[in-house]
């Protein structure tokens, strides 16, 4: 993990769902992992869309600015996959296919937040919501019924590391753009 100085906050932008989904998702997994693993708490669920890591205010200035320019439509995730990645240690939800909105809205982001010496991840995006850590046990890829989540806006997080793990704090939002 990344350190932060006094200056600096640990940031990422996200998919961040509203309570009711986040609930939602949440029973769905208790039912799926059961006592397999310790699941993410429901009101840490979200996916991300860039790791920016310690970021100081000038920079996070940039990165806002960066963001409300972002001309980007809304679209619907369907999250109907559950798998996991053994390196990360993680087992995730995920739509079996990206929509090619929500790449368009990852790559716009990362062009716009390059502009402020953001380095863009080089590996290909996947979406997904870590929904529990620390998992070596594997499980195979497998589809579930599709959970619906329609993506009308993106978050700007703060990652806190508490003695309890990673605490978030949606810091701001900006809406997607409604198709015409
Ligand atoms: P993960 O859920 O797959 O671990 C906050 O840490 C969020 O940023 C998490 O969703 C995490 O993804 C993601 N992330 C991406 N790259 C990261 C990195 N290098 N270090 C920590 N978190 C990262």
């Amino acid at each position: 993990m990344s350190s932060t100085t006094p200056d600096s906050q640990r940031l990422f932008f996200a998919l961040w769902p509203g309570a009711a989904l986040q609930e939602i998702i949440d029973s769905r997994a208790h039912k799926l992992i059961g006592k397999r693993a310790k699941r993410v708490p429901a009101h840490n669920l979200h996916i991300t869309l860039a790791f920016l890591g310690p970021v100081s205010r000038g920079r996070r200035d940039c990165y806002e600015q960066a963001a409300a320019g972002i001309q980007s439509q809304t679209f619907t995730l369907s999250l109907q996959r559950i798998g996991h990645w053994p390196k990360p240690r993680i087992l995730w939800l995920g739509p079996s296919q990206q929509p090619e909105l929500l790449l368009t809205l990852v790559q716009n982001l990362n062009a716009a937040l390059s502009l402020c010496g953001y380095t863009p991840e080089t590996r290909p995006y996947q979406a997904h919501m870590t929904l529990a850590r620390k998992v070596d046990r594997p499980m195979p890829v497998r589809e579930i019924e599709p959970i619906d989540w329609v993506v009308d806006n993106f978050a700007l997080v703060e990652s806190v590391t508490a003695e309890e793990g990673a605490c978030y704090q949606v810091l701001d939002r900006w809406s997607l753009q409604h198709a015409t």
